[in-house]
């Protein structure tokens, strides 16, 4: 079925039909093009654009045609070119020329916008709810290991040492931000286009502040040329979840490397795990893997929107129906990865012993030495002389530097005392790093409690 034959002597091609249409895809519309079709009807009635009675029995068709549709009594055929073509065909072959008046001052490109809108800002919400719930889990997990030491790292080599709640608790703040990028996102979606028509508005006494009242919008566009042709919220909605994905695929990448053997910090239980087909003794963290791989894709919708939409003229250009596919993959995308991640996180047997030992090799507490001496009044750069000496020495003799003597401590300062080994134990080094945001167990759990407050109020 097409809305446009009239002005069409010639039939048209099979596989141009099929290569423009959109029906496979914006199906997943249905409910957001036939509740807004629902409040354009009405308004039109309301302004006497349409009779009540026509409005009336508009509403009610719709609305039988979505539940219909949900009760799977009405399936989506793929025969018609787009949801808006579908929903509106269906509706004339129920009521006739009640139906054919529906789209008077509307246009498809107004519609889509809209349809699109409402669907970013529920889909939203649907992230926002998984987000939370890996939040939870974090939570959950950094609670138990407030003392878990674990060396903290800088160019992937040994720096300072750290808790696992630490780091888990990093990646909180992480997805807290991906939260409130996505409710910035949300409300510069909020924005009602109908009654911008094909792009220059329609010659109607349309009620627009009505449509955006029933559909529960916060405002109304300001521009019919940008209502149309603008999709800088999808591209918005679609650098938020690359930023979600970013973050999952980082997590991800360390659990890879930590459940190496050279690290053995974790074991991803076997219900996150993979086989090999060759080699019976492997166990690969393919779930992670693919979190990681995913990542590039969801990227690829981001860069693959932005390239479309960089050289359009106003205003609606069919380029832009490459929108859906890019947000709705997208989309499904990040579920399941979130999805799959709390399940993967949650069955993590963290080795707290492997951790701790892997602390006291790298002269992690070097710092910490240094510190030491500049309480005992050495400057800073002097203190970090002293010590890089006393590393060198260390490492010439295969010993970590709180199992060399006091002589030796002595023998490259006289500042050294007795009290220098408590002062670089590994549980002071943490311990002393208590300033509100540092890893001390004190500084975490203040941090446990703003986390769970942030949760407790969403
Ligand atoms: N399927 C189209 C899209 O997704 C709907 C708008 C069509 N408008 C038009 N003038 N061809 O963009």
């Amino acid at each position: 079925m097409r809305l446009w034959g009239g002005r069409f002597s010639g039939s048209s091609d099979e596989a141009a039909d099929y290569f423009h249409s959109s029906i496979s895809f914006d199906k997943r519309l249905y409910r957001y093009d036939i509740i807004g079709s629902i409040a354009h009807g009405k308004m039109l009635g309301k302004q006497g654009i349409i009779t009540l009675s026509d409005a009336d029995l508009i509403a009610e068709t719709l609305e039988s045609i979505l539940n219909d549709i949900e009760s799977g009594a009405l399936s989506i055929s793929l025969d018609s070119e787009d949801i808006h073509t579908f929903v509106e065909g269906e509706l004339i072959s129920r009521i006739g020329d009640a139906g054919r008046r529906l789209h008077t001052g509307r246009s498809r490109n107004d519609q889509v916008a809209l349809d699109m809108r409402m669907f970013v800002i529920d889909d939203i919400d649907a992230i926002k709810a998984l987000l939370l719930a890996l939040c939870s889990q974090l939570v959950e997990t950094a609670e138990m290991h407030l003392d878990t030491i674990m060396p903290g790292y800088t160019h992937m080599q040994k720096a300072q040492a750290v808790t696992l709640a630490h780091h888990v608790l990093a990646y909180f703040e992480m997805f807290k931000r991906d939260c409130q990028r996505l409710d910035d996102c949300s409300g510069r979606t909020d924005v009602m286009p109908l009654g911008s028509g094909a792009l220059a508005g329609t010659t109607y006494p349309l009620d627009r502040d009505f449509v955006k009242e029933q559909l529960g919008f916060s405002s109304i566009s300001a521009n019919s040329l940008d209502a149309v042709s603008d999709r800088d919220f999808c591209i918005e909605y679609l650098s938020c979840l690359s930023m979600i994905m970013m973050h999952l695929s980082r997590f991800s990448e360390e659990l890879i490397l930590w459940s190496t053997d050279a690290f053995s910090f974790v074991e991803i239980s076997d219900a996150y795990s993979t086989g090999s087909s060759i080699m019976p003794q492997k166990k690969n963290p393919d779930m992670a893997e693919l979190i990681r791989g995913k990542t590039g894709r969801v990227y690829g919708s981001l860069l693959g929107l932005l390239t479309i939409m960089k050289g359009l003229p106003l205003t609606y250009n069919k380029d832009m129906q490459e929108d859906k596919e890019a947000v709705f993959d997208a989309s499904d995308t990040v579920k399941s990865c979130i999805t799959i991640f709390i399940g993967m996180f949650k069955s993590l047997v963290f080795n707290k012993e492997t951790m701790y030992n892997s602390s006291l090799s790298g002269y992690m507490n070097a710092t910490d030495a240094a510190d030491w001496l500049v309480k005992r009044g050495a400057t800073f750069r002097d203190a970090h002389e002293i010590i890089g000496k006393l590393v060198l020495y260390a490492i010439s003799q295969k010993r970590p530097i709180e199992d060399l003597s006091l002589e030796e401590f002595k023998s490259i300062s006289e500042l050294f005392d007795e009290t220098i080994y408590e002062a670089i134990s590994i549980e002071t080094c943490v311990d002393a790093r208590n300033l509100p945001g540092g890893p001390a167990a004190s500084a975490v759990s203040d941090a446990l409690v703003n986390a769970k407050n942030w949760l407790s109020t969403l």
